[in-house]
C-alpha cells in the first residue's frame, strides 16, 4: 500500500503500511538505535525482538499512571547511562501511552533527537501515530504536559491487532467513528460508517480503514498541525471522555471513554437543537452503544469528579464548560464554551439512563 508522507512544521514525516513484521529485522540492524519497548508487547513478540542487546532495550510499562515525568526521567537516566548521544535514534513500539512518552522523550532529549514509532494499537496506528503531540499526564490532569514533535518514520503493521485485547480493539473503533463522523456527511452517511465499523470487526479492509482514517486526520493538522483552530474538532467526545477516564480511574480505556463522550456531547446537540432526535437515537443506537464493548459500573461515573475534571480541561477558557459537541450540517462539530454548571448535571442524568446504568 502507498505510503502517507505528512508534512510538519517540525519535520516532515513518512507512514510505510507492512503486512507483516519482517521490516523489524532492518531496524535492529540500525546503528546507535535504542528500543523503547512497551512490556507487554515485548513478550508477546519477543521473536521479533530477541537480537536486541540489553544495554539498547528499554520496557516501559503501558498504564496512564506510568505515562507521568517520572517515567521520562527513568528513560533519561538510561540513556545516559549508555552515553547516547545527539545522533541516537529511539525507535518506540507500543501504543499511545508508549509513543506519548518516547515523544517527549525524543523532544527534549538535546532539544530533539531522531525516533520511529511502530504502533501496535489499533488507536495508535489509525489516530495517534500522526499528529505530532507528546502528552503526559500531572497528578488528575490527563495530558496537561506535552508539546509537538512527530516521529521520523512511522510503520503500521496490522499483524500486531491480532493480539490486542477487544477492550483495546473497541477503543480503537471510538477514534475511528470520531474521525469518520467529522468526515462524513450525515444524516445522510451513517449507514456507510457503519458498515465501516462491521467491516473492521469482521477483520475486513483494515489496513484500508486505517490509511483513510489517518487521511482525514491528515487533513486538518495539515493547516491547523498546532491545535489553535480547526483541529480542536478532534475533541469530539474528549472534554466528557478526558474526564470519564480520570473519574473511571482509567478502568475505561481511552477511545472508549471517547464514545460515550461523544453521546454525552449528542445529548448537548440534541437538547439544544442542533442534531435532530432521529439522527441522535440512530448515532446512538446503531454506531455507539453497540460499541461500548465493556460493563460500565456506576462507580466509574462520580458525577462530583466529572464536574472537576470537566472543569480542569486544558481546552477550558471561561467560567462554564467547554465541549465539542456534533452538529447536523456541513460543518459537523462545533466548540462551546458556555456548558452551564446545571447543563453538565442534567446532560449526566441523561447520559446514565441512555447507558442504562443505575
Ligand atoms: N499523542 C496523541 O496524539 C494521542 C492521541 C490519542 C490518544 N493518545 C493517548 O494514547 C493513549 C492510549 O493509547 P492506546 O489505546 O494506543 O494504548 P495503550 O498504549 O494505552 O495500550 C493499551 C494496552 O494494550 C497493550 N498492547 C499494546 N499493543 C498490543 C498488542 N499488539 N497486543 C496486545 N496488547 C497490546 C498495552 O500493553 C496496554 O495494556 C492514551 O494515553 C491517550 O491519551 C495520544
Amino acid at each position: 500500500m502507498k505510503s502517507l508522507n505528512i508534512k510538519s512544521n517540525i519535520h516532515n514525516y513518512q507512514v510505510d503500511f507492512k503486512e507483516n513484521l519482517s521490516f523489524i529485522k532492518t531496524l535492529l540492524k540500525l546503528e546507535k538505535a535504542i528500543f523503547v519497548i512497551d512490556k507487554n508487547v515485548y513478550k508477546l513478540y519477543k521473536k521479533e525482538f530477541k537480537n536486541i542487546s540489553k544495554d539498547k532495550l528499554l520496557l516501559l510499562d503501558a498504564i496512564e499512571e506510568k505515562k507521568t515525568l517520572k517515567s521520562v526521567q527513568k528513560i533519561y537516566e538510561f540513556l545516559a547511562k549508555e552515553d547516547a548521544k545527539k545522533n541516537i535514534t529511539l525507535i518506540s513500539v507500543g501504543g499511545g501511552i508508549t509513543q506519548d512518552i518516547t515523544g517527549f522523550v525524543a523532544s527534549t532529549l538535546y532539544r530533539g533527537i531522531r525516533w520511529i514509532f511502530i504502533p501496535t494499537t489499533f488507536l495508535a496506528q489509525a489516530d495517534s501515530c500522526i499528529g505530532s503531540k507528546t502528552s503526559l499526564n500531572f497528578k488528575s490532569y490527563k495530558n496537561i504536559i506535552g508539546g509537538f514533535y512527530p516521529p521520523h518514520q512511522i510503520y503500521v503493521a496490522p499483524k500486531f491487532l491480532q493480539t490486542l485485547n477487544k477492550k483495546d480493539f473497541y477503543s480503537g473503533i471510538g477514534e475511528v467513528i470520531k474521525f469518520a463522523l467529522l468526515k462524513e456527511k450525515y444524516p445522510k452517511n451513517i449507514d456507510k460508517i457503519i458498515d465501516m465499523v462491521e467491516s473492521l470487526k469482521a477483520d475486513k479492509n483494515q489496513l484500508q480503514i486505517i490509511r483513510k482514517t489517518m487521511s482525514v486526520k491528515q487533513e486538518y493538522i495539515a493547516t491547523d498541525e498546532f491545535d489553535t483552530g480547526k483541529r480542536n474538532l478532534f475533541n469530539y467526545g474528549h472534554c466528557f471522555g478526558h474526564a470519564l477516564e480520570n473519574a473511571s480511574h482509567y478502568k475505561i480505556p481511552h477511545g472508549i471513554a471517547v464514545t460515550i463522550g461523544m453521546i454525552y456531547a449528542n445529548i448537548v446537540s440534541c437538547e439544544r437543537g442542533l442534531i435532530s432526535k432521529k439522527v441522535f437515537n440512530k448515532l446512538n443506537n446503531k454506531l455507539l452503544l453497540p460499541n461500548i464493548y465493556m460493563k460500565l459500573k456506576l462507580s466509574y461515573f462520580d458525577e462530583n469528579i466529572l464536574l472537576e475534571s470537566m472543569k480542569n480541561d486544558k481546552k477550558r477558557v471561561g467560567k462554564d464548560l467547554t465541549i465539542v459537541i456534533a452538529v447536523d450540517n456541513d460543518i459537523r462539530a462545533k466548540k462551546l464554551d458556555d456548558l452551564s454548571f446545571s447543563e453538565f448535571s442534567k446532560t449526566y442524568s441523561q447520559l446514565l439512563k441512555i447507558l442504562e446504568i443505575k
